[in-house]
């Protein structure tokens, strides 16, 4: 009985929500800025507890085990930006609602360098503004594309570190809490 009442609320909320959503003249769904807003939160979550419980409680803190860039023939740790790139082709190939990068002014990876002028402003404008996101609309290939760019900061010494002693890195004075690069996530919107 109790069953039946249940699915009844739902299917009456099914009907009444979609409802109440034109009534209200609400947008339909959520915006593109919240969409990569959670998105956002929830990339840097993970990229912070990789970087913080695995990488430097292992390799700076407790001397166990590398990240290094060959990691699969040394067999040590896939590096923070590794992890974040494999994450971001996995995702590209189970959706195509967005997509999402790692870069920066400064790349130790030419292939992170910003191409866009969004990537590019958008890179600048959070490196002067760490606590603020940048937004824009961009077209690419006939395709309009709501893009968004976030601070990546150093959250640990491990970042600062490996930037800082890497052969092919074009800076070497990284700071624990800069702003290293950003997160850009685009979303297709026609
Ligand atoms: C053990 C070394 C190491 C650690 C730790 C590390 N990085 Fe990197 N990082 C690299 C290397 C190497 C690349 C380029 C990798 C690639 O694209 O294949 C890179 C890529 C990046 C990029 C993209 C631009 C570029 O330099 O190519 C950013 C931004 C970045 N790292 C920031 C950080 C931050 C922030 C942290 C800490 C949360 C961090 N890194 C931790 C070595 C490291």
């Amino acid at each position: 009985m109790k069953r039946r009442h249940a699915s009844l609320t739902l299917a009456l909320l099914m009907v009444a929500l979609p409802l109440a959503g034109c009534g209200g003249g609400e947008p339909e769904g959520i915006s593109p800025q919240r969409m990569a807003d959670a998105l956002h939160a929830v990339m840097e979550a993970d990229r912070t507890v990789y970087t913080r419980n695995v990488v430097n409680r292992l390799q700076n803190e407790e001397d166990v085990i590398q990240a290094t860039e060959h990691w699969k023939d040394e067999k040590t740790l896939p590096l923070p930006a590794q992890m974040f790139r494999m994450g971001s082709e996995l995702a590209a190939r189970n959706t195509d609602e967005f997509t999402y990068s790692l870069q920066s002014l400064w790349p130790i990876n030419k292939q992170n360098e910003p191409r866009t002028d969004a990537e590019k402003e958008g890179l600048q404008y959070v490196t002067e503004n760490p606590d603020e996101n940048y937004y824009a609309e961009e077209e690419l290939g006939g395709t309009t594309y709501f893009t968004a760019v976030y601070a990546d900061q150093a959250v640990a010494e491990a970042c600062v570190s490996c930037h800082n002693d890497h052969k092919d890195s074009p800076r070497t004075d990284f700071e624990l809490g800069d702003v290293m690069g950003g997160v850009v996530i685009r979303i297709p919107r026609s």
